[in-house]
């Protein structure tokens, strides 16, 4: 063997020896990547000796590239192998931080929002009292949102409530009241129905918002009286607000009932006491021991005429209530407001 070729080929060997030296010496991955620059980079050891290579004369080449090839995967063998060993070493020592004795963070669980709880508890006892859900549209006309219930244009009344127009003749609807309607034109008497819905006015302070939600109740037979709405409904309220809650009936106007009332029930944070127990007025019911919850009446016989019932041959009754005052009162909340921001920490109380 020619003394060119072997000097040269002992360079390799001691190449890839002084490379085996270098172990254990990167601590980490950037470490050992600055060792592979070294040896198998473009301007690297090994690059180095490629050059002396080309010098070589050609019948010498083909074994100094033999060698030199066997050498350079030789070298990227033992990096590879150093570069697992640094990966595993790292991941058994991220293991080694993680304890299975801590507490896991808790994945936060939604909830049914307090106007949907109350509307569904107001339904449950109403369908529990033999009525049946009714529904109508959000965006109603004129004639179902007023004039078929006895409230013609021009009227007075039409100024109890603050319209929301679409256009000349179609509404937001004002209140659930138009359910009433579409009901008795869909079935004849006898009927019992319930109608929870969104509600608009424009109306807009710390006790109105624009949209809110009610629920509508009517109830149609022969010989229907104002001892039925009384009893009915005080049924319906002390089950939703406990057996022992007072209840009042007062004298009130709606254009679509006569009689009509308005429903109070003894006061839920005082007692009916109008006073705490401090001595303080209760600021519920500001000191009166009553607060109101709903309107109600018997049907008024031109309702009737307008769906094509005999007045003479039918009575009914009816009553709207307010479900975020019902929820209020119930849950013990005291800024409407609340309902609409949706702080979570509000609505995580109600899960
Ligand atoms: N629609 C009335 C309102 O929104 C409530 C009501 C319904 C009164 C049914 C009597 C009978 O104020």
């Amino acid at each position: 063997m020619s003394d060119e070729l072997k000097t040269f080929l002992e360079g390799l060997d001691s190449l890839a020896r002084e490379c085996e030296a270098c172990k254990g010496q990167a601590a980490s991955l950037k470490e050992l990547e600055e060792i592979r620059v070294e040896y198998l980079g473009r301007k690297g050891k090994l690059a180095q000796n490629m050059q002396t290579l080309a010098k070589l004369p050609n019948e010498l080449k083909p074994e100094a590239g033999r060698k030199a090839n066997e050498v350079k995967q030789a070298i990227t063998a033992m990096i590879d192998a150093w570069q697992d060993e640094l990966n595993k070493a790292a991941a058994a020592a991220s293991l080694s931080r993680f304890d299975p004795s801590m507490p896991g963070r808790k994945p936060g669980v939604g909830s049914l929002h307090p106007v949907t709880l109350a509307m569904d508890e107001i339904c449950e006892v109403l369908v529990g009292l033999g009525f049946e859900h009714a529904t109508g549209p959000e965006v109603e006309n004129d004639w179902h949102n007023f004039e078929a219930l006895n409230i013609p244009q021009e009227h007075p009344a039409r100024d109890m409530q603050d319209t929301l127009y679409v256009s000349e003749n179609i509404v937001l609807r004002t209140h659930t009241s138009p359910v009433q309607i579409r009901s008795m034109l869909n079935k004849k008497p006898p009927l019992a129905v319930i109608a929870p819905g969104k509600v608009y006015r424009r109306d807009s302070d710390l006790t109105h918002t624009p949209m809110f939600h009610q629920i509508e109740g009517l109830l149609v037979d022969r010989e229907v009286s104002m001892g039925d709405l009384r009893g009915t409904l005080t049924a319906f309220v002390r089950q939703l607000f406990g057996q022992k809650t007072d209840v009042r009936f007062r004298p009130s106007f709606f254009p679509f009932t006569e009689p009509s009332a308005e429903v109070d029930i003894s006061c839920v944070m005082c007692g009916g006491e109008g006073k705490n127990q401090d001595g303080s007025t209760c600021r519920v019911c500001k000191g009166t021991g009553w607060v109101e919850i709903l309107g109600c009446g018997m049907v008024d016989p031109n309702v009737f005429k307008s769906v094509g019932y005999d007045p003479e041959l039918y009575t009914g009754f009816a009553f709207g209530l307010g479900v975020e005052r019902v929820a209020m009162l119930k849950y013990g909340i005291g800024d409407l407001r609340m309902f609409f921001e949706n702080d979570v920490r509000f609505l995580e109380q109600f899960a």
